[in-house]
């Protein structure tokens, strides 16, 4: 379920807006500068798919946002769950402690979800925006926006990145314990 969830920034409790409706969620982001978007999902490109067949499937839409040759790096980011592997555990641990501290970066952070999903929590004056991104979902974080991701308890998704350099995903983190306070992709979910 693609979900907004609008809190004060210095009170998590200060629920402003939660909302599922994808219109509504595409609305209030605009009205804040930040653009959502839906593409169709395409059929049988699930979480099996190589990162080439999820290239190719969604191939068209990519081509028309980079019609200006805006993005010089387009990949695949892909995490899944392996209980066979005894080091799973603290892999997506690592993966999600990296970018669930508060960080900016100097262009902006560009994903589509091709499966699973995720959240990015955005840090707005006054407010912090969350949105738990799914299947079809694309949501381009501003560049210099204050954010954290949160890939959850068991991280598991796939989602398409689009950098206009080298080494975009690089994050300025700003040191400020923030996240902590806000509830978690799985909190957030099960509310
Ligand atoms: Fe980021």
């Amino acid at each position: 379920m693609t979900l907004l969830q609008v809190m004060a920034d210095g009170a998590a409790a200060d629920v402003r807006l939660r909302t599922d409706n994808p219109a509504e969620i595409e609305t209030e982001l605009a009205g804040r500068g930040i653009r959502f978007d839906r593409w169709p999902a395409q059929p049988g490109r699930t979480a099996t798919a190589s990162a080439a067949e999820i290239l190719d499937a969604y191939g068209d839409r990519i081509s028309a946002l980079n019609a200006g040759g805006r993005y010089r790096v387009i990949d695949v980011a892909r995490l899944h769950p392996d209980d066979q592997d005894p080091g799973w555990a603290a892999t997506a641990k690592a993966a999600r402690d990296t970018f669930r501290s508060e960080h900016r970066h100097a262009e902006d952070e560009v994903r589509f979800f091709a499966a699973g999903r995720g959240c990015f929590y955005l840090h707005l004056p006054g407010e912090v925006v969350a949105v738990v991104c799914e299947e079809g979902d694309l949501l381009s974080v501003p560049a210099a926006t204050r954010h954290w991701f949160d890939m959850g308890e068991r991280p598991d998704f796939v989602a398409i990145r689009f950098f206009e350099q080298q080494g975009g995903w690089i994050g300025d983190f700003t040191g400020d314990p923030i996240a902590t306070r806000f509830p978690t992709l799985d909190e957030l979910v099960a509310a």
